[in-house]
């Protein structure tokens, strides 16, 4: 007989949340201008904006933290990070960062230059951000299974490895000074890539000679993956499964703050001395001593501590399975949701959700407000507000997808917390199908406007 499923942990600190009314949060997301980054989290239930930084630490991270040695240089807390580092993925030099994108940083400085191409799978904005930043480009070459949310494949993160030739065979070797493997593809949906890709991916960089480096940030995710879908690994170890995905490449950047299981980190690890020699230079002018790079011990000896837990099976399947368990609940009150689902988020399809609300108006920002007013649940829009205006014509640009993200922050809540969450969406989607007004801009900046734009209410 099968017994229910149930977590491999128990709950030792808890943290209250403040339960509102929907008066009350109908006043405070107005004045709020209808943006949910405005929100106090006080005045959030069950905040679903992000699973980055936003998981909860085990009681031997935080007995690490009370060991932290916080020396400026050559500290214990660095040396168990490393350790643990050279461990789990198989890389031997390590710098720390303060988190993920002043890893791009660092190590963009190091390796990219004006004119540059870096091709990859979806990028994640602070990744292209960075890219761009330097005037150079990404050029994502994920498969096209990718774009459509109806369609299962179980390795929608992908790389399209033709169309990764194509550039290779467009540009100098010069121009490319690396490939970026995401892993899982958060732009994409949390999707995973496989083993066979990595490797296929890996011959075809090592035939041109570009270095292949992964944007590592919910690594350990992709490997449960790889376990779960692709034959050839069904009795190997995740670490097994971690350690042969790194392999194939040159090194990673990496957001700790995702399957490190921290709140606050990063890190850049490689196996190129030359490229680490040359990383460290910008790692101190930007972040820190070679040996902290922006993180105090105590928080490097979380992360050490960390990165063996997220590698963990038991933790793994908690964690992925929570995310799918909310998912199946939604897809068979028939809610729209984007396919198949990935490791950290379920994303609403708000063009089917609310095809009544005109574009033009920000339906799938409606959606997310509704959700807020409902039930209390931040989320966040991945829409025309994201995606900004174009710079040349000033005009709005229509992304194909217009989602709503909700993402599941790691070991926070339980599945009692999903059961609600799934209720409340199913309420909105059966009384909300007929929606007819969204909102419009009153203020936005001249970049990045969905942290700080204004709306008014049609
Ligand atoms: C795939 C990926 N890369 C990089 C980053 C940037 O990391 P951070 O937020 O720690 O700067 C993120 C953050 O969400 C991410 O999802």
């Amino acid at each position: 007989m099968e017994f229910p499923y149930a977590e491999p942990f128990k709950i030792k600190s808890v943290e209250n949340i403040k339960r509102s009314t929907i008066a009350q949060r109908k006043q405070w997301i107005q004045e709020a201008h209808y943006n949910l980054f405005n929100l106090k989290s006080d005045q959030v239930f069950i905040d679903l904006l992000t699973d980055s930084g936003t998981g909860a630490m085990s009681d031997n991270q935080w007995a690490e933290i009370m060991k932290g040695d916080e020396a400026y240089a050559g500290s214990r807390s660095f040396e168990l990070l490393k350790a643990n580092v050279q461990r789990i993925t198989g890389y031997k030099y390590l710098i720390p960062t303060h988190q993920g994108r002043a890893a791009e940083n660092v190590l963009f400085s190091a390796m990219v230059n004006a004119g540059d191409v870096i091709p990859g799978n979806s990028h994640f904005d602070t990744t292209k951000g960075h890219i761009e930043f330097r005037k150079a480009k990404a050029i994502d070459c994920t498969i096209d299974e990718a774009s459509d949310t109806s369609k299962f494949h179980p390795f929608k993160g992908n790389v399209d490895l033709n169309k990764l030739e194509k550039v290779f065979k467009t540009y100098p070797k010069e121009k490319i000074p690396m490939v970026i493997m995401t892993v899982t593809c958060n732009t994409a949906g949390g999707q995973p890539v496989s083993m066979k890709n990595i490797q296929e991916t890996s011959e075809l960089c090592r035939r041109y000679g570009i270095p292949l480096f992964f944007d590592g940030a919910r690594f350990a995710e992709n490997a449960y993956f790889i376990k779960k879908r692709e034959d050839a690994y069904k009795h190997k170890t995740i670490k097994e499964i971690v350690r042969e995905m790194f392999s194939y490449g040159d090194g990673m950047t990496m957001s700790a703050k995702k399957d490190g299981l921290v709140n606050m980190g990063g890190f850049i690890a490689t196996n190129d001395v030359a490229i680490y020699n040359k990383a460290t230079v910008f790692a101190i002018l930007f972040e820190g001593f070679i040996t902290y790079g922006g993180m105090s011990g105590r928080d490097m000896g979380a992360l050490a501590i960390g990165l063996d837990e997220a590698t963990e099976f038991d933790y793994l399947e908690s964690r992925v399975e929570q995310v799918h368990y909310l998912g199946r609940k939604l897809m068979s009150a028939d809610v729209p949701v984007q396919q198949p689902i990935g490791g950290h988020a379920i994303y609403l399809d708000a063009n089917k959700f609310v095809p009544t609300i005109p574009r033009e108006q920000y339906r799938a920002q409606a959606l997310a407000v509704e959700l807020y007013i409902v039930g209390g649940i931040r989320g966040v829009e991945i829409g025309t507000i994201l995606a900004d205006r174009n710079p040349e014509t000033g005009e709005n640009r229509y992304p194909d997808l217009e989602l709503v993200r909700l993402a599941i922050p790691r070991r926070t809540y339980t599945n009692n917390h999903m059961d609600y969450v799934a209720a409340v969406i199913e309420h909105v989607y059966h009384t909300r199908k007929e929606a007819k007004t969204g909102y419009e801009i009153i203020y936005e900046a001249p970049v990045l406007r969905h942290f700080t734009v204004k709306l008014r209410k049609i």
